[in-house]
């Protein structure tokens, strides 16, 4: 049993949230769960990141002061998580005192190892990213992500010595071979430093929504340099040594593709400046598309995707709440980009729930409720079941210890179709009652108790409703898994019933 502390990126509170959002999110959730499960003693923070121009622009044309503004959608964003049943432990607010405070001590360590110094800045800006372009980088002029407009931005700012750190990136990205993953990501990272670094800018006059510079009045701090900081923050960085010894290095960011650079080259470095030791681990996941697009918040606010149609809550009042994070899981494998749409989710909602699971649920509820005395059942001992329930398990810790939810659930639905190849076999519907039936049904329950806890991290109230039905004491999650996702534990406490279906089909033309 360890520790396990993740983080989501803090979410601009440009807009409201979206499925896009929800996918990163809903993982995150995933992963903090299993831990849990596991025993480990977990920290699962989110938040929102709410400086820099964007927010501020946001604001202005949404005719409020950026408080007012940053407090309604960062709300936004808690309610969703919420209706999504997300577990995350701190929600952190780069507006909040704590974050100041951290993010003040955090840079004056750097400023004071003599890593930062003052020079005019000139460059092209695009609000979107919060970030500069060369000429070269950009798409003639335009944002390569967002498509508009950059800007010529000309400013007398802080900077940060980034090139200093080449070497020691490379350095550490050699020794720590797990810092990035998927190693693809990797490579983009050591790619970007191999190509060399150019030292950034810091500081910003031109606006006042940050947090101050504490050594030079009438700055403040980039929006990206403080939003990283907010790591540390949660865990008490410049407040509370104990507790960052406790969590810190050994912690995991999960991470959009286009932050890469922020997170697995930026960020190290400035732990380095600041004398602390980088996180030891980065999870890059891809973007969710819809059309071929990317969903951003920039680009519905521009009249492309209605957002409107891919809020998390109107999808989890169309399709379920578990079920949504059960497609948001199981479709799209972290690293991957992936295609969002309603005809994808109501294919896997009735394949895989409605068709596997819930018939599986169904037929076996069925045959014991009416011809087995259900708390006479006990799991045999050396049965076909118990290999496939096994390594089905096996292949599912192992998934989710390499950050593959997508993964732990393909072996999970492994064993679900395995045990409805195996009804198929036996047939137990054209049974008569007697040892030979009760033995192909403790088997069957056996499997479905395992599945429910194989599923509690990505459907929690699905896992406690198959419980409840298996009459099992508790919930899934009562045991450590290693003690749980053992064959041969189940017993009823009562019959067994029918009951309505868990996952009702739904019509594609609806
Ligand atoms: O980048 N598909 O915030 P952000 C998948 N504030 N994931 C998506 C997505 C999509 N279509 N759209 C967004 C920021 N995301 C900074 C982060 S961290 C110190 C600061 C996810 O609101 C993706 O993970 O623009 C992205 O990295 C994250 O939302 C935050 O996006
Ligand atoms: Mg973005």
């Amino acid at each position: 049993m360890g520790r396990f502390y993740l983080t989501t990126p803090i979410y601009y509170v440009n807009d409201a949230p979206h499925v896009g959002h929800a996918y990163c999110t809903v993982n995150a959730d995933a992963l903090a769960r299993w831990h849990r499960l596991s025993g480990d003693s977990t920290k699962f923070l989110t938040g929102t990141d709410e400086h820099g121009q964007k927010v501020a622009d946001a604001a202005v044309k949404n005719g409020v002061d950026p408080q007012t503004w940053t407090d309604q959608t960062s709300r936004r964003f808690r309610e969703a998580w919420d209706a999504l049943d997300i577990s995350y432990d701190d929600f952190i607010r780069t507006t909040e005192p704590r974050h100041t405070e951290t993010v003040q001590k955090f840079l004056t360590a750097i400023y004071e190892n003599g890593y930062l110094y003052k020079d005019v800045y000139s460059g092209l800006y695009c609000v979107s990213c919060e970030d500069y372009f060369t000429l070269e980088a950009s798409d003639e002029g335009q944002c390569p992500i967002h498509h508009r407009p950059l800007t010529e931005m000309s400013e007398e700012n802080w900077f940060f010595r980034l090139s200093a750190f080449e070497d020691r990136l490379l350095e550490y990205y050699e020794e720590h071979p797990g810092f990035v993953t998927p190693e693809t990501k990797r490579n983009e990272a050591v790619s970007f430093v191999k190509g060399g670094l150019r030292d950034i800018s810091i500081t910003r006059t031109s606006i006042d929504w940050g947090i101050p510079v504490p050594w030079d009045p009438g700055h403040v701090f980039y929006v990206w340099y403080d939003a990283l900081i907010n790591y540390l923050t949660a865990i008490g960085y410049g407040r509370d040594d104990d507790q960052v010894e406790e969590w810190w290095p050994a912690s995991h960011h999960l991470i959009g593709k286009e932050i890469i650079r922020f997170h697995c080259v930026w960020w190290p470095a400035m732990c380095m400046a600041a004398g602390l030791d980088p996180v030891s681990h980065v999870q890059v996941h891809g973007w969710l598309l819809v059309g071929g697009q990317k969903l951003s918040k920039t680009m519905a606010a521009e009249g492309g995707v209605r957002l409107t149609d891919i809020a998390p809550v109107v999808l989890t009042d169309e399709f379920g709440v578990d079920p949504l994070r059960y497609y948001l899981v199981r479709e799209t494998a972290l690293g991957n980009d992936g295609e969002f749409s309603h005809e994808g989710i109501t294919a896997r909602y009735n394949t895989d729930l409605a068709n596997n699971l819930g018939n599986l649920v169904a037929r076996v509820s069925t045959v014991v409720g009416a011809k087995c005395d259900a708390q006479s059942l006990i799991p045999g001992r050396d049965t076909e079941l118990r290999t496939e329930a096994e390594r089905a398990i096996d292949l599912a810790r192992r998934a989710w210890e390499r950050f593959a939810p997508s993964q732990a659930l393909e072996a999970t639905w492994g064993l679900i179709g395995a045990t409805n190849a195996y009804l198929e076999r036996h047939a137990p519907w054209k049974m008569e009652s007697g040892k030979e039936l009760d033995a192909v049904m403790a088997d069957a329950l056996e499997s479905i108790r395992l599945v429910s806890i194989l599923i509690s991290p990505v459907m929690p109230s699905v896992a406690q409703e198959i419980w409840r039905r298996l009459t099992l004491e508790g919930s899934p999650t009562d045991s450590p898994q290693d003690e749980s996702l053992v064959w041969g534990l189940y017993r009823a406490r009562g019959p067994l019933s029918k009951g309505e279906p868990l996952f009702p089909r739904i019509r594609s033309d609806e």
